[in-house]
């Protein structure tokens, strides 16, 4: 069916805007807002209290989704996770435990490498979910479980609100595995449902960043290489920022974790390259400040995604800060996600790319 861009100049531009509804969207399905209470499927084929691990199979961004959801599962649920690219997933002959669940993420439900890993698993006799944008793709057809993201059609080939609503949904997961593991109070799972509901509302306070990202976007389209920093969850985003500006402005960026500066980006630093720092205001926001100074120390241009409070503490001089709303850490990569996207797409469009079709890529990758 035909889905139009609206006012918009390019799909990326309205599916970025259209995140706030579709991750609402998403949440409702998996929330139960009465109670206050992640709700899924009755009719589970495996118990998550029973579970010896969860390994993830992904490809592109559906990865990087799946390595936060790995940090959410180990916090929030106790469960040991693996997770690798699909691509090397199928091919590993990794053992897989008795009781294990493979979780496989693709918004396509087509991928060539991520239906192979699926079926790699399932041969393995794990239990297989998978989390899917279009629910009738073969990964859907062939899974225990369909996990739907209810993003709606996603045009652009750079996904966006995909992306946000297949984290929306592994939060809703790794919620439901922490309470029936007895690792969530349902205090605790009240607490974090209630930092969910938030997220569409923290979405719309961070798509207004859309003028400033496009005032950097200025310098940006000047630079030859970017780099993302993060720790914890802000990690798998630095990774998910770089391949969005790689992408579609053809920039050479990348994303490390923030304590893996010094073991060799850190020789790049120069005044050319400007180096994204995520870090929201959380347990290891000290650390990553820490990274930030020796960026600083060597001359290096500084943008800084914080919130409110990391804005008040983080007492270094950068090239610009965008400044959220101050959250729950637990959601904090859905709406980050938002600035970094921005970036990317006002560089690209200043650049003059074909935003929505970038060079030698494809929006759904059925080959291997
Ligand atoms: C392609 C797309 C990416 C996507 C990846 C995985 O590379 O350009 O945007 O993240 O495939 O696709 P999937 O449909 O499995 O999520």
């Amino acid at each position: 069916f035909l889905v139009e861009k609206g006012n918009f100049r390019h799909f990326m531009a309205k599916e970025m805007h259209e995140q706030p509804e579709v991750v609402a969207h998403t949440l409702a399905h998996y929330i139960d807002m009465a109670n206050e209470t992640v709700q899924l499927p009755a009719d589970l084929p495996f118990d998550f209290a029973r579970l010896e691990r969860v390994s993830i199979a992904a490809c592109g961004t559906a990865y990087y989704a799946g390595i936060i959801a790995k940090y959410w599962f180990e916090r929030y649920a106790r469960l040991p996770v693996e997770i690798d690219v699909a691509s090397e997933f199928r091919y590993r002959e990794a053992p897989l435990p008795e009781n294990g669940l493979m979780v496989v993420i693709s918004q396509s439900g087509e991928t060539a490498d991520t239906l192979a890993s699926l079926r790699y698993a399932r041969a393995e006799g794990q239990h297989v979910m998978a989390v899917v944008n279009v629910p009738t793709s073969t990964i859907a057809r062939e899974a225990d479980v369909v996990m739907p993201t209810l993003a709606g059609p996603e045009i652009g080939v750079a996904s966006t609100k995909a992306f946000t609503c297949q984290l929306a949904t592994l939060a809703a997961v790794a919620v439901a595995a922490g309470r029936a593991r007895g690792v969530l109070s349902a205090e605790d799972e009240r607490a974090l449902v209630h930092a969910l509901v938030e997220v569409p509302r923290l979405m719309n306070e961070a798509l207004k960043l859309g003028p400033e990202t496009e005032t950097l976007s200025r310098s940006f389209s000047r630079v030859r290489d970017v780099l993302y920093l993060g720790r914890g969850t802000s990690y798998p985003l630095a990774l998910e920022g770089a391949l969005k500006l790689k992408e579609i402005s053809y920039i050479h960026a990348e994303g490390y974790a923030a304590g893996e500066l010094k073991h060799g980006p850190i020789a790049l630093i120069d005044e050319n390259m400007p180096v994204v720092v995520i870090a929201p205001h959380d347990s290891v926001f000290d650390k990553t400040m820490s990274n930030m100074q020796e960026v600083a120390a060597r001359g290096g241009r500084i943008v800084l995604i914080t919130d409110k409070t990391g804005a008040e503490q983080a007492s270094l001089e950068t090239e610009a800060t965008l400044v959220l709303p101050d959250m729950d850490p637990a959601i904090a990569p859905l709406v980050y996600a938002i600035p970094v996207q921005l970036l990317a797409y006002h560089t690209a469009v200043q650049m003059g790319t074909d935003v929505d079709q970038p060079r030698n890529l494809a929006k759904s990758v059925t080959v291997e």
